[in-house]
């Protein structure tokens, strides 16, 4: 099974414009405790580098893109996020990085619970350990 799930996305785009609408209890796969974002990512800089021993997380490029690297410990997939329907799920005891930031990048992130710095797993080795 691929390490990467994108949400099922309905765009409600139009002559206008594009319109997302991410839902509660239809759209994202718990309850919203928490949303952030990333703007203004300086060109070549990476970020994450961790993973979350119970949060989940759903991103979204909002604007522009960016490259998301998953690792559950065996294998590593990468993938693009570079259109606002393309809205990644982020498990549990997933390592992640994002790469490759554009300059108009808006990174928005829905998250499963509040910000918690106990639950970050930040040394890889540790994540390879527990996930072995
Ligand atoms: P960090 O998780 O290190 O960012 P990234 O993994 O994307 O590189 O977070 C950077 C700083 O922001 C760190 O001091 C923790 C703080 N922070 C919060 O206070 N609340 C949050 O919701 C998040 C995600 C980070």
């Amino acid at each position: 099974m691929s390490l990467v799930r994108f949400l099922d996305i309905v765009t409600k785009g139009d002559d206008r414009g594009h319109l997302v609408a991410l839902e509660y209890g239809n759209d994202i796969p718990f309850d919203i405790k928490r949303v952030y974002y990333l703007t203004d990512t300086k060109e070549g800089v990476p970020r994450g580098f961790h993973a979350h021993r119970e949060l989940v997380q759903v991103a979204v490029c909002v604007s522009g893109r960016c490259m998301m690297k998953l690792d559950d410990g065996a294998r590593t997939e990468d993938v693009w996020l570079d259109a606002p329907d393309k809205v990644i799920v982020i498990d549990k005891m997933i390592w992640h990085e994002m790469h490759h930031f554009s300059a108009d990048c808006v990174l928005l992130v829905l998250a499963s619970e509040v910000y918690d710095e106990s639950d970050y797993i930040r040394d890889y080795k540790v994540f390879k350990g527990l996930v072995r």
